[in-house]
């Protein structure tokens, strides 16, 4: 089964983003539960638009607040999310469309790709982020 707890390896010092990594992995952790306690398609359903929303809301956020620092590798980044949500959004459709197996890949896709992403990718804005308020200090 797919490892979907925060762990303190994933913090980065900015509180507000931790916060919403803690909340995705809460919700995949709600959608197993959900998936593997065999609930009704209304109730997964229902978790899972909440995976989704949740997950655009934070890059959103990662991606606004990169562009206010000014953060120089910005567009990578951004495709990286765009990738991910191109491939959740595949699943999701997958899933409306009749295939109830889509929700559990939702959460090794989706929780194998954070636990990569924010030690990979996030953790270089967060570093520049930091550097740069030293610096200003
Ligand atoms: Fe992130
Ligand atoms: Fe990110």
């Amino acid at each position: 089964m797919a490892d979907l707890q925060w762990r303190p390896r994933y913090e980065l010092g900015i509180p507000l983003i931790d916060e919403q990594h803690k909340r995705i992995f809460f919700l995949l952790s709600e959608l197993m539960e959900c998936v593997a306690g065999k609930r009704d398609r209304a109730q997964v359903s229902q978790v899972l638009a909440n995976v989704m929303r949740q997950t655009r809301e934070h890059f959103h956020t990662e991606e606004t607040l990169m562009v206010q620092m000014g953060f120089p590798a910005l567009e990578g980044h951004q495709e990286q999310h765009k990738k991910l949500m191109h491939g959740l959004h595949g699943l999701e459709v997958r899933f409306q469309e009749g295939d109830a197996s889509m929700a559990m890949l939702v959460t090794t896709f989706l929780g194998g790709w954070l636990r990569h992403h924010i030690n990979e990718g996030d953790r270089a804005y967060a570093e520049f982020l930091k550097a740069r308020e030293a610096k200003s200090a």
